[in-house]
């Protein structure tokens, strides 16, 4: 399973592939607001980061678009501009058929906002790269995801699919664990998700344990 790292900050991104080998970036609107900094600033950022590495960077269409020849033209842009950039396109009706008008170029995209099995096998028939299930979203609104990405990883792997199933909006260590037993092929948190994950009462205890005994052997 890889990890990519959900944000638009470079400082956290370059932290994140040093430290924890992530192996992908993902990024919407909001990551890039949060950030303070233009598009434009983090693609031409990221790009020095990642362009020598196989390290791949999701970038949204302006999700204003709701014609899929303007999606595919606004993702063949964003693609031109480095060969690790994967274009997110939400999983509209649309948005699937840009996927159709975008086959045979080289722009690789990664349908966003899936939230059923039916957009996730859509998105799998119109050779989608990534395909993300947004558990976070889910899971705020009462709703039980361990069915949920299971099902959507069966949908595009029962049937020798290519696209990678990239558990999204992911929030906590338990949501973590429940991608990883769904077995998804990816998935993407954001730093203080990561941070906070490596952090365990047991871990810090069983360290306060063994120092004490460390101290107390005879040297
Ligand atoms: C992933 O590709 C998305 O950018 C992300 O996980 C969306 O979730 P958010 O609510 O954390 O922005």
């Amino acid at each position: 399973m890889k990890l990519f790292l959900d944000s638009a900050k470079i400082d956290e991104i370059t932290y994140a592939i040093e430290k924890w080998g992530i192996e992908g970036v993902t990024s919407n609107p909001k990551h890039i607001r949060k950030s303070g900094k233009s598009m434009e600033y983090f693609m031409n950022e990221v790009k020095k980061v990642v362009e020598s590495t196989d390290i791949t960077v999701s970038i949204e269409i302006n999700p204003h678009l709701n014609q899929a020849e303007a999606m595919a033209e606004e993702a063949k842009k964003i693609a031109s501009i480095c060969k690790n950039f994967v274009v997110k396109i939400p999983a509209t009706e649309e948005g699937l058929y840009a996927l159709k008008l975008l086959n045979g170029s080289d722009v690789k995209v990664n349908v966003t906002l899936v939230f059923n099995s039916f957009q996730a096998l859509q998105a799998a028939r119109m050779g989608a790269y990534y395909i993300s299930p947004f558990v976070g979203w889910r899971e705020e609104r009462g709703e039980n995801n361990i069915n949920f990405i299971s099902d959507i990883v069966s949908a595009v792997h029962n049937y020798d699919f290519k696209s990678e199933v990239l558990v999204a909006a992911v929030r906590n260590a338990k949501q973590i664990n429940e991608a990883i037993n769904a077995k998804a092929d990816i998935l993407t948190a954001g730093f203080d998700v990561y941070k906070n994950a490596f952090q365990t009462p047991y871990t810090k205890m069983g360290l306060d344990i063994f120092s004490e005994a460390w101290d107390s052997i005879e040297r």
